[in-house]
């Protein structure tokens, strides 16, 4: 029995960060996927991943969570979210030792959630391996845990968006699914620089203890997400681009932008994008740019692409974590 499972990748359109501190985030699912099969396996847990930029990679975990057999740091941090969710499947499901392969269509560490999308599609291959029917609402669960496990500190944005799909605002727990009048088209830019999550979370908390104007920053992102999300939900994406330059002002307050990000952000709007932003936790990782017009967005890419930059159109996924 060989199970498939996807989970869509992600953008925030706005609210990153605060929304680590209970404010509000609007997300949404892209049509860029995380593919996992899994089938029943011999005495551990065997794991080919293409998820690396160390290229196609082999581990072995254990059930309660070990990785064995390597030494790369980096790659080791990139397999901790396959290792506890793994470990939260054999808590929570029983799951038995099974091999698992996972593809990526975007690189790890981009700020696209692709952590949350694997452990979501690891949780759900694991679930169906076993036999275990699991609802939307525990993988989601599930999801958030591994993520604070790992990061330290985590919201339930990713969590929601590759379990659910399509657009979403998130707050505290809470959530809502969005339907928005109409679809943007979507561009997302990869700096070449990884954006670590838990890091950048980490940096933004000690600035935030450091100064005071912090939550101040964090108040307004909250506003312009209420903003953005009626926007949305009228079409208005004249506004929506406006409110998204305005977070990316806003994230570069946080301090973290960076120099490729800050030139990909211009060339988005010199391309005509309505408007452009980092995405995720910063530092590196990507930004998403909004365009009424499929022309513009090839014309941004061609751009980015010609600058050295990995840049791609996408839309918005009506789906979250499924079985294929
Ligand atoms: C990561 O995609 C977004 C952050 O807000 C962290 C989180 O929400 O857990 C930086």
């Amino acid at each position: 029995m060989r199970i498939s499972v996807k989970a869509p990748l992600k953008a925030i359109l706005a609210g990153e960060h605060a929304v680590v501190y209970g404010y509000p985030a609007v997300a949404v699912a892209l049509d860029t996927y995380v593919r996992v099969t899994a089938e029943p396996g011999d005495d551990s847990f065997r794991v080919e991943t293409e998820l690396s930029c160390e290229g196609n990679v082999r581990a072995e975990i254990t059930r309660d969570g070990n990785v064995k057999g390597f030494r790369s740091e980096s790659l080791h941090e990139e397999l901790t979210y396959v290792a506890t969710a793994v470990r939260k499947a054999s808590e929570e499901f029983d799951a038995p030792p099974s091999n698992l392969r996972i593809l990526s269509e975007a690189p790890p560490a981009s700020g696209l959630g692709t952590s949350a999308a694997v452990t979501a599609a690891v949780l759900l291959g694991l679930a169906e391996v076993s036999g275990v029917n699991v609802s939307r609402e525990e993988i989601r669960r599930l999801v958030r845990e591994v993520e604070l496990e790992v990061q330290g500190k985590a919201s339930w944005t990713d969590a929601t968006v590759v379990t659910y799909g399509g657009f979403v605002r998130v707050s505290g727990r809470e959530f809502e699914l969005i339907e928005p009048e109409r679809n943007p088209v979507l561009v997302v830019a990869h700096s070449q620089e990884p954006s670590r999550t838990g890091e950048m979370v980490r940096r933004v908390a000690e600035l935030r203890e450091r100064l005071d104007i912090v939550d101040g920053v964090m108040e307004l992102i909250g506003e312009l997400v209420d903003d953005l999300e009626a926007a949305l939900r009228d079409g208005d994406l004249r506004t929506v681009g406006e409110l998204m330059n305005a977070n990316h002002g806003l994230l570069a307050a946080l301090n973290v932008s960076t120099r490729a990000l800050e030139e990909i952000v211009h060339v988005f709007r010199s391309a005509g994008a309505l408007g452009a932003k980092v995405t995720g936790a910063g530092g590196g990782g990507c930004a998403v740019a909004l365009f009424e017009r499929e022309e513009d967005a090839k014309r941004a890419v061609e751009t980015l692409s010609a600058l050295g930059y990995e840049a791609f159109v996408t839309r918005p996924s009506p789906c979250g974590v499924k079985t294929e």
